[in-house]
């Protein structure tokens, strides 16, 4: 029997990260093995892996891609727009995309995973949440109870999304950033690194400080 192979899509620094979490994947967790991963710029990409000690092959660019039959994706793109672009047009082409809960990760009771979701090292989603396709969260990034995350979002490496939160579609948190209870974030919006929200940010906002204010 052809076993199922992972693609990683994207081979940028964090494709880097993304390839130690499925390596730590135990097999019994997993019905794929590890395949190699694609970038629009295969030859330069392949050669920074290489510089870097990882020999796992760049196969081809994202952008041709025709998805097989035993292939399974998942994005190592960081900026949500650009992940989103990226999933949803291979998704269009039949790309299956499979989650990465590393084994330290944490997913409550009641709480619901998207597609093409990843969650590192420790990582935790609370009870009665709700997780879109494509949201990445970075390690001990934390999901309270009966928050909503939407498709695209980025959670950097600490952020801290509290009780009945809401982000909407493809919302970057840089490192260290916090939303308090019930405050809602608008689409494609930016919260900087150690910023914390209070009550609300509007769609395409970048905002920033404690507590946080759009610039
Ligand atoms: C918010 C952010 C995107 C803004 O980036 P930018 O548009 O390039 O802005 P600049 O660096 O030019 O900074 C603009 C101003 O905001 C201030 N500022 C930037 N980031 C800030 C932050 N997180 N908190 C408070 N102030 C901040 C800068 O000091 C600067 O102030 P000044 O105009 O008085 O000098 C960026 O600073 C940030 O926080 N990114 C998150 C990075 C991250 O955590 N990545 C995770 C790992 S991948």
């Amino acid at each position: 029997v052809e076993r199922n192979r992972l693609l990683i899509v994207g081979a940028g620094d964090f494709a880097r990260e993304v390839l130690w979490c499925a390596e730590e994947i135990p097999a019994h967790r997993r019905d794929w093995d590890i395949g190699g991963f694609l970038d629009d710029r295969p030859e330069e990409a392949q050669a920074r892996m290489r510089d870097s000690g990882v020999s796992v092959p760049v196969l081809g660019k994202i952008g041709d891609y025709q998805p097989q039959v035993h292939d399974r994706f998942i994005c190592a793109i960081g900026a949500p727009q650009t992940k989103l672009m990226v999933c949803e047009t291979l998704a269009e082409r039949g790309a299956v995309f499979v989650n990465l809960v590393h084994p330290t990760a944490a997913v409550g009771p009641r709480s619901h995973l998207g597609h093409g979701v990843i969650m590192w090292r420790y990582a935790t989603v609370s009870t009665n949440v709700v997780i879109g396709n494509f949201v990445t969260l970075n390690c001990y990034a934390s999901v309270g109870h009966d928050a909503v995350v939407e498709d695209g979002c980025t959670l950097s490496a600490h952020c801290d999304v509290t009780g009945h939160a809401h982000l909407g579609r493809g919302v970057f948190m840089g490192t260290h950033a916090a939303i308090l209870p019930g405050a809602r974030i608008g689409s494609f919006s930016t919260v900087g690194a150690g910023s914390i929200v209070l009550r609300r940010v509007a769609e395409g906002l970048t905002v920033l400080g404690v507590p946080a204010k759009p610039i």
